[in-house]
């Protein structure tokens, strides 16, 4: 059977981070679950759609072609939209898409479509719930409100992202908002997933303590 790991949590947990890290450490595919949703709200916004368009919106779902290759980038059609999809408008604007059922019926299918017969590593807000509710290991990371807006405003000035603090943080709060109530696949921290506070810990920590219990047995 092949090996599935699967990490949910909420924005600026670190789960990102380090399930890039543990995919080359174990020797695992990474699976960005948020990248698919956030190609279907690039592709939406492409089209001039806006959020009350959810028919057109489903039916873009699953009319486009989203890819990963090896390297982690990401394809709408073809075309390598990896730094695109991280835009100011797309992250606005992919939570209410990751909202609409039928979008999410489309991707669920899509992303146990991309695991087939694969190692993987899979990490979102639903995949210890409904896309790998059986996955042999299951994490939940999470971190206070401020350390996970503080680490996303550092990542988006690497990535030359201009947002304020301010700005991040109002928009992580809202985005917990709405990942908590989803009609259909919301964050949920699930009984039985290994739960890790990572407030106060590095990166290095989180990977190693996590590492151990993927290849402790
Ligand atoms: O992890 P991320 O920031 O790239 O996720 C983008 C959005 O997609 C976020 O608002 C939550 C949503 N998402 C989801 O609903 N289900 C997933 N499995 C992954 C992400």
């Amino acid at each position: 059977m092949n090996k599935i790991v699967a990490i949910d949590g909420p924005a600026g947990s670190g789960k990102g981070t380090v399930t890039e890290l543990i995919a080359k450490r174990c020797h695992l595919v990474n699976i960005d679950t948020g990248a698919t949703y956030r190609a279907v709200a690039l592709a939406a916004l492409r089209n001039n759609l806006t959020i009350e368009d959810k028919d057109a919106i489903t039916e873009l779902s699953g009319k486009i072609d989203i890819t990963f290759d090896e390297a982690g980038h990401v394809y709408l059609d073809g075309e390598d939209v990896s730094s695109e999809i991280r835009d100011k408008e797309v992250t606005k604007f992919v939570s209410p898409v990751s909202s609409i059922v039928p979008v999410r019926t489309n991707m669920v299918a899509l992303q146990r479509k991309m695991a087939e017969g694969k190692d993987v590593i899979m990490e979102g807000r639903d995949i210890t719930t409904v896309v790998f509710p059986n996955a042999q290991y299951k994490f939940y990371l999470d971190a206070s409100l401020e350390a996970r807006a503080k680490r996303r405003f550092e990542q988006n000035k690497e990535k030359g992202i201009d947002m304020s603090y301010e700005e991040v943080l109002d928009n992580i709060q809202k985005r917990d908002y709405n990942d908590m109530h989803k009609e259909v696949g919301s964050l949920i921290r699930s009984d039985d997933a290994i739960y890790i506070d990572t407030t106060n810990m590095t990166i290095d920590e989180v990977v190693d303590k996590m590492v151990k219990i993927i290849e402790g047995d």
